[in-house]
């Protein structure tokens, strides 16, 4: 089984003493109502998804990894993982205290141990992680928009979120490995995705599969920006494709419940570092991963793995080149196979295809699987509706 990132899985959701008597005692204690986004970094930091993280960052941390897309001990990492709150918030907390972290229901997720605030320069965030300060980038705005102070220290889960209706789609990292030793797998193909599943997704993947054991597919379900298709759509998609479409015994369907940042190349080294904590061996990179707009070049996501060596980064990154049907080879191809021009080739904008669905279109099944297609416009009916 791969080793995961740092070597060793970290765990943070243990209720011993220590936590029964923290939680008898919140009530004096201060407390910081965390965002969607807070509470599933939270939740990923206690599972051991974020391994080697246990905690909020602090700024050494922080910056170096801004800097070098490192921690301050070398190892790869690539996105910063912080908990900010306003500078009036800020003034009021100790170091040294513990801080209890609640929820929009005031309830208690967990707890901080307050070891370090720190001020830090949002232009350099944005300009390091996003590549960008335009603030019409999702990951920017959002950047824009939160407290000036990052509060760091190690942290600790004591309820976590229940993820309905995707209940049966959780997992832990250390439960993945299990699965996929129970299984027999050997080594596992890790592959993200805020959308369907499209035929150019799907072709990949089984391309992917024809090489390694068993496909991890690994929709990320925690917080997207407004105009991507909700989770709960997708999660539907998934399992009709699956259900037609892919070998029972080489798919594995469990949710990822991370925000999406739409940081592009640095998001694939984090998107694979994490993939490797839930036991991927192999990560697919296709083209513009985890972009948004035309910030980002096609293959900038795969160049960017050139900065680390295979032993450090220890998962195996696939890539692959811009997929879609060819009507001249009648089947899904790619630039790197496929001979012919455009003009026989079906390239469809995320934009056109969302469009489509909202008017009952279905495309073409060279594009999309009409069962997925199916879902996919009485989903967006719904929303609509909604
Ligand atoms: S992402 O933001 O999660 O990366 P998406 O769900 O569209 O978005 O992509 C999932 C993975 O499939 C990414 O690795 C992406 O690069 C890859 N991908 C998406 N569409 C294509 C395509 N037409 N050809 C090759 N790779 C693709």
């Amino acid at each position: 089984m791969i080793l995961p990132h740092g070597g060793k899985l970290i765990q943070k959701e243990v209720l011993d003493d220590h936590f029964l008597t923290l939680l008898e005692r919140t009530d004096k204690m201060p407390e910081i109502e965390l965002s969607p986004w807070g509470l599933s970094d939270l939740e990923l930091i206690a599972n051991g998804a974020f391994s080697p993280l246990e905690g909020f960052m602090n700024e050494q941390d922080y910056i170096s990894v801004l800097q070098n897309m490192r921690l301050s001990n070398g190892i790869v990492w690539s996105i910063p993982i912080t908990l900010a709150v306003t500078a009036e918030k800020a003034n009021e907390l100790r170091l040294g205290e513990e801080v209890s972290l609640i929820g929009k229901d005031r309830k208690v997720v967990g707890f901080l141990k307050l070891e370090e605030k720190f001020h830090y320069d949002k232009d350099l965030e944005a300009q390091s992680v996003y590549g960008t300060t335009d603030k019409d980038h999702p990951g920017v705005k959002k950047l824009f928009e939160k407290g000036d102070v990052y509060l760091a220290g190690p942290i600790y889960l004591v309820n976590r979120p229940t993820h309905a209706p995707f209940t049966q789609y959780l997992k832990d990292p250390i439960e993945t490995r299990k699965m996929f030793s129970d299984l027999g797998w050997e080594t596992v193909v890790g592959f993200q995705t805020r959308n369907p599943v499209h035929r150019a997704h799907e072709y990949i993947q089984k391309c992917a599969l024809e090489t390694v054991d068993g496909l991890l597919l690994n929709p990320l379900v925690g917080e997207t920006k407004s105009d991507d298709i909700p989770a709960r759509i997708r999660m539907e998609s998934y399992e009709i494709l699956l259900k037609h479409y892919y070998p029972k015994d080489r798919v594995r369907l469990i949710i990822f419940p991370a925000a999406m940042r739409y940081a592009g190349p640095r998001e694939a080294v984090f998107h694979a570092i994490v993939r490797k904590n839930y036991g991927c061996t192999h990560f697919i990179v296709g083209r513009d991963h985890a972009g948004v707009g035309d910030y980002y070049g096609t293959y900038d996501a795969q160049k960017i793995f050139s900065n680390f060596t295979k032993e450090e980064l220890g998962i195996m990154p696939l890539f692959f080149e811009h997929s879609f049907y060819c009507k001249k080879c009648n089947s899904m191809t790619s630039y790197k196979t496929c001979p012919h021009n455009d003009d026989d080739h079906l390239i469809l904008s995320g934009t056109k295809v969302r469009a489509m669905l909202r008017k009952g279109e279905i495309p073409p099944p060279e594009f999309t699987r009409p069962e997925v297609a199916k879902i996919l416009i009485s989903g967006m009916k719904t929303k609509t509706d909604n």
